[in-house]
């Protein structure tokens, strides 16, 4: 009797902790592999099941979604073989990286099936959170939907000296929202009024992995978020209100931490947050969830029962991402320094231009100064090395986030009010929200030759909502 009792008991010691797993609603955060420098990155054509149950066609890279995490270090030099399984051109683009002209991924440098190239190129960025994903010509909403984007994540040894999570408390999130049909496929099939608005889903998926959750500890994680949606601006806090410190923007750490009960991220911008769970009981459920917002303008989507087109929650809707589980009783304090990094701040004196971009609207379709992408017409040429002030003036309305390739920028000032803490830091993608002028700083100094500048509404960037650029070579190399 004794020892049946015991062997019950100590079954159930055993048991515990492995049915922890299955203990929440919900599917456990899908894990990310890592790529390993150097190495080939493949894109093919797959199956997974996203949603359990659902066998699904996709697009991996590695046979992985979303794509591996690249992780390299500020100053290795980052180099991979692209290789092409799809049956449609690809090129992949390292999103906020500073590469070279002709291994940045732009649409002109799209291969055909079953060929490939080589990238090679050092490491200039910050340490930081950046993105990489398809740019394939009239290509790229469809095939990052489907699943060709992952994190591209820079250290240094500054960053890694400042104490903040690391390892299995450093926690990649590509978060995107996909639209939910019955056999739970990522069918891309935008109708017109997607192709206007940008298309959005009904659900967000955290690395893939559709009603998310993530078992935590009692300490302090940071969380790498990624806007790797097609068109949906996220506005991210939890659902207790809880306020968490925003440490990077697009470009890296911040000098400061800025606390905050929520951020707003529009599609290609990122920011790296911390998370202090040393105060919740074990236990303790939260959710992390983009927030209702107005987004001014146009109001569209499935919200809105849009003519039965199916469309998902519309823009600006409430959508619960994920949950995290404070599972383990373990207490890591946690802490953030006061001072992150330095950031020099360029000087509006200083800039020798302005220059001006007329974002507009006519009969569905979205222009910048009245033109639309042309594979072979450069829009206009920067000096090297030039500080400039760039004004997005949006006469349309609806948000566009606008991302120059080859350079991070700072943000001056919203004609709508003060900069918010997403602005800070360094940037590669900005949001210009409904009759809303942001001006920007600008300086072209990485790498010369041919650039582009985009909205990162995918639809927008597809519809042609993109510029060709070109920065002049140094005086030293003419
Ligand atoms: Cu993430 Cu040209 O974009
Ligand atoms: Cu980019
Ligand atoms: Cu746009």
């Amino acid at each position: 009797m004794n020892s049946k009792i015991e062997s019950i008991l100590l079954a159930l010691v055993f048991l515990v902790p492995a049915c922890r797993a299955a203990m929440h609603p919900g599917n456990e955060l899908r894990p990310t592999p890592e790529f390993t420098n150097g190495t080939t990155l493949t894109a093919a054509n797959g199956t997974i099941a996203v949603w359990p149950g659902f066998p699904a066609s996709v697009l991996m890279v590695n046979n992985s979604l979303p794509a591996p995490t690249i992780r390299v270090r500020r100053g290795d030099t980052f180099s991979a073989s692209v290789s092409n399984k799809l049956n449609e051109p690809l090129v992949l683009h390292w999103h906020g990286i500073l590469a070279p002209s002709a291994m940045d991924g732009l649409p002109q440098s799209a291969v055909p099936p079953d060929q490939g190239y080589r990238v090679s190129f050092p490491i200039l960025n910050r340490a930081g959170t950046y993105f990489y994903h398809a740019h394939t010509d009239g290509l790229t909403a469809k095939q990052v939907y489907r699943g060709l984007a992952g994190l591209f994540i820079v250290e240094d040894p500054q960053e890694g000296a400042l104490g903040l999570p690391k390892g299995s408390h450093d926690i990649p999130m590509l978060i995107a929202d996909k639209r939910l049909n019955p056999r739970r496929e990522l069918t891309y099939n935008p109708n017109m009024m997607d192709m206007m608005m940008g298309f959005l889903g009904d659900a967000a998926l955290v690395n893939g992995t559709p009603e998310a959750w993530l078992s935590v500890d009692r300490s302090s994680y940071r969380l790498r978020w990624v806007n790797g949606s097609n068109a949906r601006i996220l506005k991210l806090g939890f659902n207790d209100g809880r306020s968490f410190q925003v440490i990077g923007t697009d470009g890296g750490l911040l000098a400061a931490p800025v606390a905050v009960t929520n951020l707003t991220l529009a599609p290609g911008e990122r920011a790296d947050v911390v998370v202090d769970f040393t105060r919740d009981a074990v236990g303790t459920g939260l959710t992390l969830r983009s927030v209702p917002f107005e987004p001014g303008g146009m109001r569209m989507g499935g919200g809105m029962g849009m003519m039965g087109m199916g469309m998902g929650p519309s823009q600006g809707s409430s959508l619960d991402v994920m949950r995290f589980y404070v599972d383990k009783p373990n207490t890591v304090p946690g802490k953030v320094p006061g001072k992150l990094s330095s950031i020099l701040a360029y000087n509006e004196s200083k800039a020798a231009r302005t220059r001006t971009f007329d974002i507009t609207m006519e009969r569905m379709a979205h222009f910048i100064n009245g033109a639309q992408f042309k594979m072979d017409v450069t829009n206009f040429t920067v000096a090297w090395n030039q500080l400039e002030r760039w004004e997005f003036k949006n006469r349309s309305m609806l948000p566009h986030p606008m991302h120059p390739h080859g350079t991070l920028f700072q943000v001056l000032s919203r004609s709508t009010g003060m900069l918010t803490p997403t602005d800070g830091g360094w940037k590669d993608t900005v949001l210009v929200n409904p009759n809303e002028t942001v001006a920007v700083l600008v300086r072209f100094d990485a790498h010369a030759g041919r650039f582009i500048k985009h909205c990162h509404n995918l639809e927008h960037e597809d519809a042609g909502m993109m510029l060709n650029f070109n920065v002049e070579s140094p005086p030293s190399q003419r």
